[in-house]
Formats: structure tokens, C-alpha cells, sequence
């Protein structure tokens, strides 16, 4: 990897800055209006002091502003405790996804009575009855003001936390927000919610589990809630002792196959337990329902192995070889028997997105846009834009040398014709250049409509939403 890339990429610290409008090259789409709203890590070091690992950073919430034409852009941090407290005693204070403060043996010990969860909320946004939510895999969701970027507070709901670990990747159906949480106790148990429009927290089913797994996200069909076990598991007395940064108290036990566990939607009530070959994954993509078979696309790896991948030391490294994920159809039948794997494409992916307000659970969904790696440069950090046609295993892609794009997001035109009629919106690294754009491609063939050229280069982030202008169609 071009040194520049992990530089500009994981390591410089981003600005917050505002600009009124963007410089475009192209033409932006008249009907593109709304707000993209990004999330992901905007500081890596403190002092002396430098996180670990991609998913480690200080959260800041990126916005885009379209209409007619024209784009503002301001970036913000998350206004949180783990943040002020670091910038207050110039070293990093709360445990991280990969990284701990430092502490002395009897610090240690403390924190088993006294764990500081962390609620630096960098990964994911939630857009859930008329409120901004930046979410991580704490069950913490920080409140924020998507006008101005000003944080409003951890978001208190009225029951205790139901558990210490989450997914950042709710689903959205009927009115409702749903989903999983991991309470990690003697008697550990994996839980499964959903929130109702006066954000009222509902519990419905839940299960045991000896040594939970770590789950990113989870399946969701019209009366079905899936959720996979990868054989990265823990035993919750580790966590309770804390002696290592969260993540690396995991171990890969592939002997566990990777169960999934089948619930009723609407009851909670656990309906059967699957086998499957052990596997790993952050993202569940699509899942329907095909007569007795649940149908569940998730971007699948042999091995957690990825996870290790993202430690910045890796990320760094000139000899970077990322672990490719790819797009895998499981077939769960209902009626009884093992769970069936087959991959849709050969193509790398990652960060997957579909039209989730059009398709999400539709048996007719058929394109996946993500992140992936460019088949002449495999050794550099994820360097093209994909579409994948999951009827005919075909790839479309976008790529440009020195450029490092980030999660595409689609956005349906008015009066579409068709499932990619739209645009798909990515904040692109340019790493030669030292800055950062905002790429506007057709959803339909990925050629460029427009880019809008950004005051900074913006460090790689994970996820974000559009939220279309009130008057928009
Ligand atoms: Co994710």
C-alpha cells in the first residue's frame, strides 16, 4: 500500500470543517435532494498514544447536503465521554473494541468492579422515529441533531440495558426498530428486541448461550428474526476479568459449526436451531422467505481471520493481503436438516448496502453494492466500488489508481423503472492527492454522474444513511 493511503486513510486526525458548496466536477442528479449522513473514526491517537485497530477510533459524523445541484458538506466529532475524557488527560481512558488504557495490575482488577463502557458510538446511523442515532456494538446509542451535528446524549430508554453488546445494524419493519443483544453473565444469554415508535423497548425471545459469539449484525425476514453464531466465541468470565482489549478475549472454535437460530418475529419465540458450517461475517445483506426455506445473503469468510486484518499496524503495511468476503446465499429449510451455503459471485465485497427502503426482505431484491478489491491490485486497502447481480453472479466496478472508496449508498431517482434506477453516493479517498470525494455513480451501469471535491481527506469510515428532503418524492 502507497504510503500515503494508511496516512491519510487510519492515521491524520480529520478537521472539523464546514463548506457552503462543494466544488462538482459532472453534473449531480437535479433530483438528488436530501441529506447523506456518514459515520466512522476521525482521530486515531491521543498524545503519545495511538489506537489499534479500524473500529477503535474517535466517531465522527460526516453530512452531505444536496439540492439542486449543489452539495454542502460539515463534519463533526461525536460529542462523547470517551473523547473529552482522552482530550482532558491526553491519553486514551476507555477500553475500545481493540485497545485498553493502560493499567497497572490493581487498575485491572478495579475494572472488573467499575468497567467504563464506552460510548464512542462510531460505526453505524440510526434513522428511527423522527431521531438521529450514532450506534456501536456497546448497547450505547449517543442522539444527535442532523441539521447541525451538535450531539444531544446517550439516548436513555426507559428499561435497563438490556445487555453489554449489540449489533450496529438494527432492522427497520412495521414501525418498529428491531434488535439482538448479548447479556454476558454467569448465565449468558443472547436477546432480541424491538423498539416502537415512542422508542419504547419491547423484549421478545431470547436464548442461551455458554460462550457467546461476536455478532456485527443479524437476518431479518417478514416473520423471522435469524441470528448466526460464528465460532468466535468468548467465555463471558474473561470479559468480566478485562484483562485484554475486548475483541482479543475471542477465539476461534471452528469445531461449533455456526448455528443459526430461527425466531418468531412477532412472538419472540424461539422456533428452531440450524447447523452450518462454520463460518465467519460482519453483514448480513438480504433475507426472504421461499415457501418452507429462509433465505439469508450474508458476505461471508472461511475464518475470522479479517478481524485481525484491520489492526492499523496491518492496515499499514506494505504487504497487505485483506482476507476477501463474498457474497453467500444460505438456505435455511425450515422443515428440518443442515443449512445450505452457495456463493452468488466470485467478486470480493464488503460493506454491503441494497435499496433496503425498496427490497429489504423481497424475494425479488437482486443487486448488492459494496466495497471490494480491484483484481490487478490485491495487496492495497479496499480499492473499487462493486455491484453484484445476484441473479447472474456478474460484477459491475468502479475504480480509479489511489482511490479508496467507502460504503456506497443507493439512492432511488423519482419515478424509477427499475431496482438500480438511482445513484449510489461514497466518499472516495484520493490518496495522491491528499484529499477526499464525494463520488455520484449510476446505480445501473457505475459510471460517473459527478464527484464533489472535499477540504480534507477523510479518514475511511463504515457506515451512513440518506434521508431524503421532506419535499422530495
Ligand atoms: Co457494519
Amino acid at each position: 500500500m502507497p504510503e500515503p493511503m494508511g496516512e491519510y486513510a487510519f492515521l491524520r486526525r480529520n478537521d472539523e470543517v464546514s463548506v457552503e458548496r462543494l466544488s462538482v466536477q459532472g453534473r449531480m442528479p437535479e433530483w438528488l435532494q436530501g441529506t447523506l449522513l456518514r459515520n466512522g473514526p476521525g482521530q486515531m491517537t491521543v498524545g503519545e498514544q495511538r489506537f489499534r485497530h479500524w473500529f477503535d477510533g474517535f466517531a465522527m459524523l460526516h453530512k452531505f447536503s444536496f439540492a439542486a445541484g449543489r452539495v454542502s458538506y460539515a463534519g463533526k466529532f461525536l460529542d462523547t465521554k470517551a473523547r473529552a475524557s482522552a482530550e482532558a488527560e491526553g491519553r486514551i481512558t476507555y477500553t475500545d473494541f481493540a485497545t485498553d488504557p493502560c493499567r497497572s495490575l490493581f487498575a485491572r482488577a478495579m475494572a472488573m468492579f467499575n468497567h467504563r463502557v464506552t460510548d464512542n458510538a462510531k460505526v453505524s446511523i440510526g434513522h428511527f422515529a423522527e431521531r438521529f442515532l450514532a450506534m456501536t456494538e456497546t448497547a450505547i446509542q449517543v442522539e444527535f441533531d442532523p441539521e447541525t451535528l451538535d450531539t444531544v446524549g446517550v439516548f436513555q430508554y426507559e428499561d435497563d440495558p438490556v445487555g453489554q453488546m449489540t449489533t450496529a445494524h438494527p432492522h427497520y419493519a412495521d414501525g418498529y426498530m428491531y434488535n439482538v443483544v448479548t447479556r454476558f453473565g454467569r448465565a449468558s444469554e443472547v436477546r432480541t428486541y424491538r423498539v416502537d415508535q415512542r422508542m419504547r423497548r419491547e423484549r421478545l425471545g431470547a436464548f442461551g448461550a455458554a460462550t457467546p459469539s461476536y455478532m456485527h449484525s443479524f437476518g431479518m425476514t417478514p416473520n423471522h428474526l435469524i441470528v448466526t453464531e460464528f465460532p468466535l466465541v468468548v467465555n463471558p468470565l474473561a470479559l468480566l476479568f478485562w484483562l485484554k482489549p475486548f475483541i482479543e478475549n475471542f477465539a476461534w472454535e471452528p469445531r461449533r459449526g455456526t448455528p443459526f437460530t430461527v425466531l418468531d418475529r412477532h412472538t419472540g419465540a424461539v422456533a428452531a436451531r440450524f447447523e452450518a458450517e462454520a463460518f465467519f461475517a460482519f453483514h448480513h445483506v438480504n433475507a426472504f422467505e421461499r415457501g418452507r426455506e429462509l433465505i439469508v445473503d450474508i458476505v461471508a469468510y472461511p475464518d475470522a481471520d479479517i478481524v485481525t486484518h484491520y489492526y492499523l499496524e496491518r492496515l499499514t503495511a506494505a504487504d497487505l493481503r485483506l482476507p476477501h468476503g463474498r457474497l453467500t446465499r444460505f438456505t435455511v429449510p425450515l422443515s428440518g436438516g443442515r443449512v445450505r451455503a452457495e456463493p452468488l459471485a466470485d467478486a470480493c465485497i464488503e460493506l454491503p448496502h441494497i435499496d433496503y427502503a425498496g427490497h429489504n426482505m423481497d424475494p425479488e431484491q437482486r443487486y448488492t453494492y459494496g466495497i471490494g478489491l480491484h483484481s490487478e491490485r490485491p495487496h492495497e486497502f479496499y480499492n473499487q466500488l462493486v455491484k453484484i447481480d445476484t441473479r447472474t453472479g456478474t460484477t459491475a466496478t468502479w475504480h480509479e489508481p489511489d482511490c479508496f472508496p467507502g460504503e456506497p449508498i443507493f439512492v432511488s431517482a423519482p419515478d424509477r423503472r427499475g431496482e438500480d434506477d438511482g445513484v449510489l453516493l461514497s466518499v472516495v479517498l484520493d490518496a495522491a492527492g491528499a484529499r477526499s470525494f464525494l463520488l455520484v455513480l449510476d446505480a445501473h451501469d457505475l459510471q460517473e454522474r459527478a464527484r464533489a471535491v472535499l477540504p480534507q481527506a477523510v479518514m475511511i469510515g463504515f457506515h451512513g444513511a440518506f434521508v431524503g428532503a421532506p419535499d422530495a418524492s
